[in-house]
């Protein structure tokens, strides 16, 4: 029986094929943003707790360092989300609608967060600047992240589950109270966290392969940021296993057959080990590796923002996979919405998108080139 509420019969404006590929190519950036806010506030709180108690080493500077950069990837990480949030809306409206309503006053309650995220974050960023101590805001900031992350797990998961949205209903009509019962959530929730370590470890070692970094200031990026990626990397291919597995068997059989999913997979697991290899590499390395790269470190920034973007955007397409099976088997097929191409407005929507990228990968690469030329090797 299929459980879902019909489907608007409004024709989507573009094939289904471009909604999705869109949808997963800015969604993956999306986590991407995610997972280095998450990581910069926990290496942030980290360096300055250390660096509150010992000989400093540079910790506090080095955390101040990465608490300038996370406003500016806050901005990214919600821009980078609204234009999934129309693209699954477009596309599964009826379920995401659905869900949000059962879990109403959580979902509601991301925009409180975010607004407090957001003062905390000016809050650190201003108290690093003038010398003073930041960690209980850093603390407390993680802690909003992590309630906004939980609730967007909980109600992507909740959308798969037409079946539980009757009771929920019965039980309140407040959207007061999260789901029970899907041995998938907590999982998908704790792969995005510990996602933080990795994609914070590998933001961690680019920010010190960066030109104006003194050779010290590179050796301790280079050395915590490297923990942090094998950390980061071992517990997520735990949790990843974890959220495979708690899917209902229909689930697996469905990704399995065809070869697109496995090879999804496997693409996945090689590169958590160049990831895991590539942070082993960097930890062992020590101050030795820093003199050796010199003037070239900032080639290993850009492979570790190349490994991380990879990994993040081969997970956000296995994800939707599982929802678009787990959908199918619930009896809705996202690849039969109506369509009818209205070509001006998907030209146009298609100029913008790229003239934006641009833009961006423009913006982002005058600030990396242009540092000032305090090269770690000349000292
Ligand atoms: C601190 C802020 C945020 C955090 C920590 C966060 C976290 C997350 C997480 C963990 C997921 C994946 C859930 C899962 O599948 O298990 C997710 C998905 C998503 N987020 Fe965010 N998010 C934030 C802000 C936003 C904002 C501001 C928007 C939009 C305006 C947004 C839009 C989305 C959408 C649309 C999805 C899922 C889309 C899909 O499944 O197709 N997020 N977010």
């Amino acid at each position: 029986m299929n459980l879902f509420p019909m489907a608007d019969v409004i024709p989507l404006p573009a094939p289904v094929w471009l909604f999705k590929t869109l949808h997963i190519l800015l969604l993956g950036l999306h986590f991407v943003a995610i997972q280095l806010l998450i990581g910069g506030l926990v290496i942030s709180t980290y360096w300055v707790i250390r660096g509150g108690r010992q000989a400093d080493g540079g910790m506090r500077e080095a955390g101040r360092q990465v608490l300038k950069t996370l406003p500016v990837v806050t901005t990214y990480l919600i821009n980078l989300g609204v234009p999934p949030l129309l693209f699954a809306q477009v596309l599964f409206g009826h379920a995401l609608y659905s869900a949000s309503v059962m879990v109403g006053a959580w979902w509601i309650g991301v925009i409180f967060w975010l607004l407090s995220l957001y003062y905390l974050l000016y809050v650190a960023t201003g108290r690093g600047e003038s010398g003073r101590g930041w960690w209980k805001v850093t603390a407390s900031a993680l802690a909003m992240v992590m309630v906004v992350a939980f609730t967007f797990s909980t109600v992507m998961t909740l959308m798969l589950r037409p079946e539980a949205w009757a009771d929920m209903y019965r039980q309140s009509a407040g959207g007061i109270y999260l789901p029970q019962g899907d041995p998938t959530t907590v999982p998908r929730w704790l792969y995005m966290l510990c996602g933080g370590l990795t994609l914070g470890g590998l933001g961690v070692v680019a920010l010190g392969s960066m030109k104006r970094q003194t050779l010290d200031m590179r050796t301790l990026m280079f050395r915590d940021g490297a923990v942090m990626i094998v950390v980061g990397a071992l517990l997520q291919t735990l949790f990843a296993n974890l959220a495979w597995t708690s899917q209902p068997t229909l689930v697996h059989d469905a990704l399995a057959s065809g070869t697109a999913y496995s090879t999804l997979r496997a693409v996945w697991l090689v590169l958590a080990l160049a990831i895991l290899g590539f942070g082993a590499w960097i930890a062992t390395g020590g101050r030795g590796l820093v003199e050796r790269w010199g003037r070239k470190a900032p080639t290993l920034g850009w492979i570790a923002s190349l490994l991380g973007i990879c990994l993040t955007l081969v997970y956000a397409a296995f994800r939707d996979g599982v929802r678009d099976k787990t959908m199918l088997i619930k009896g809705f097929d996202v690849t039969t919405l109506p369509v009818y191409i209205n070509w001006s407005v998907l030209i146009a929507f298609l100029c913008m998108v790229v003239a934006t990228l641009v833009a961006v990968g423009w913006l982002t690469t005058l600030v990396v080139t242009n540092q000032p030329q305090v090269e770690a090797e000349d000292e």
